[in-house]
């Protein structure tokens, strides 16, 4: 079989490697992608320095932005030649950190005209994670094709944790342009007026003291709260400050109890609702965006028309790009890592450029 490059953890907490990776040929309905933009997420943290879900040595990244370059016999939604983008996760042959990716095809969408793979690639994800999070663990509904009549939730206050991250941007414009309209948003105060162009009617410093008091002068009742950053001590504890009996929470797993530096390895836990003290009947759900192809109409459509659709008709702005450089796919990869663990990203997606192959 024919071998290509790709980036894998070696072990915990150790630099990243580069291995030789067998190029699968499609089956069924897959198709391989030859893989020329990603971006780097938390994920990668959790998994080259927590070992979150991980069996060395296994090629990172879930989000590829590249062409298709091989369609499997059933394959019906692409040719060769299309520009792609999306979202896969399941096996190493589908990650995203390696020349080509086979991937089922129901984790693509075509590239709209006039967006860049950089801009593109920020989405997937994150847009599935906003979907999946919403309808399945806060219950609250994003029909498709979206509805025209006023939204019954348009009054009713839904804390974003975490506005600025790249979940919590894409939530607030997925959730206003679905007509829910009372949102209230925590992140540094430098991004306060980007989150209320993009969907914010309440913006707060999470690095206040009063936070929590200041959520509830604004809104006395919170019924739902989605955490994008589901620390225990930075983001659970303080909305458990906040949420009362029926408030329903979602936070993205994992519950970070650490996080990761260059000295301390970091610990994590996936339950939610032992993580803090909560008040009586408030239900704190850990979301697993894995799981979003039990729904049938997702698995088919949500990353085939509804994310691209959403780039297209600017229904969301990609995340601000920063382009991580470096001379090699695992000098880009590896920058990228350090990045995360230093944490130094805000209001941003780190990109970078995949393979060094150069195709015809
Ligand atoms: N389980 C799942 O299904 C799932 C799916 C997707 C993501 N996740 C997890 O969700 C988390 C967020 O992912 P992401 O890609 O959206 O992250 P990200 O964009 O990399 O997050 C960076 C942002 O986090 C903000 N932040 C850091 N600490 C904060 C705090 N205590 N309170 C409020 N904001 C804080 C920063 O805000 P400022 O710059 O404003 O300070 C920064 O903009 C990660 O742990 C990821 O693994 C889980």
């Amino acid at each position: 079989m024919a071998m290509h490059k790709a980036v894998a953890t070696v072990a915990i907490r150790a630099k990243l490697g580069l291995i030789d990776a067998q190029t699968v040929p499609p089956t069924g309905r897959e198709v391989r992608v030859h893989v020329e933009w990603t971006a780097s997420t938390p994920l990668d943290l959790h998994q080259n320095d927590g070992g979150l879900l991980v069996k060395h040595p296994q090629i990172l990244g879930d989000g590829i932005a590249g062409k298709v370059v091989e369609v499997g016999p059933e394959a019906k939604n692409f040719v060769v030649g299309d520009k792609v983008f999306g979202f896969a996760f399941r096996e190493n042959k589908q990650k995203a950190y390696q020349d080509y990716a086979t991937v089922p095809e129901t984790t693509l969408g075509k590239l709209p005209s006039g967006f860049t793979f950089q801009e593109a690639v920020t989405l997937p994800n994150n847009t599935v994670t906003i979907f999946h999070s919403v309808t399945k663990d806060l219950g609250l509904p994003l029909a498709w094709p979206r509805p025209t009549t006023k939204n019954p939730h348009a009054d009713t206050p839904i804390l974003i944790w975490g506005g600025s991250s790249s979940c919590g941007q894409y939530a607030l414009q997925i959730l206003s342009a679905w007509g829910y309209k009372n949102l209230l948003a925590t992140a540094s105060a430098r991004h306060h007026d980007y989150l209320k162009s993009i969907g914010a009617r309440h913006t707060f410093d999470y690095r206040d003291k009063d936070v929590a008091q200041q959520i509830l002068k604004v809104a006395p009742h919170v019924p739902y709260v989605l955490d994008c950053i589901a620390s225990q001590q930075n983001s659970l504890a303080i909305i458990a400050q906040v949420a009362q009996g029926g408030t329903r929470v979602a936070a993205l797993l994992p519950v970070i109890v650490r996080d990761a530096t260059d000295d301390e390895a970091p610990e994590y836990s996936m339950d939610t609702q032992g993580a803090v003290k909560w008040a009586d009947g408030v239900e704190a759900r850990g979301v697993r965006t894995h799981f979003y192809e039990e729904d049938a109409f997702f698995k088919e459509h949500l990353q085939t028309t509804v994310v691209p659709e959403l780039l297209a008709t600017g229904i969301v702005k990609p995340n601000k790009q920063r382009i991580v450089e470096g001379a090699t796919l695992l000098e880009r990869a590896q920058a990228a890592m350090d990045l995360l663990r230093r944490k130094d990203v805000s209001g941003e997606r780190l990109v970078w450029r995949v393979s060094d192959l150069k195709l015809e």
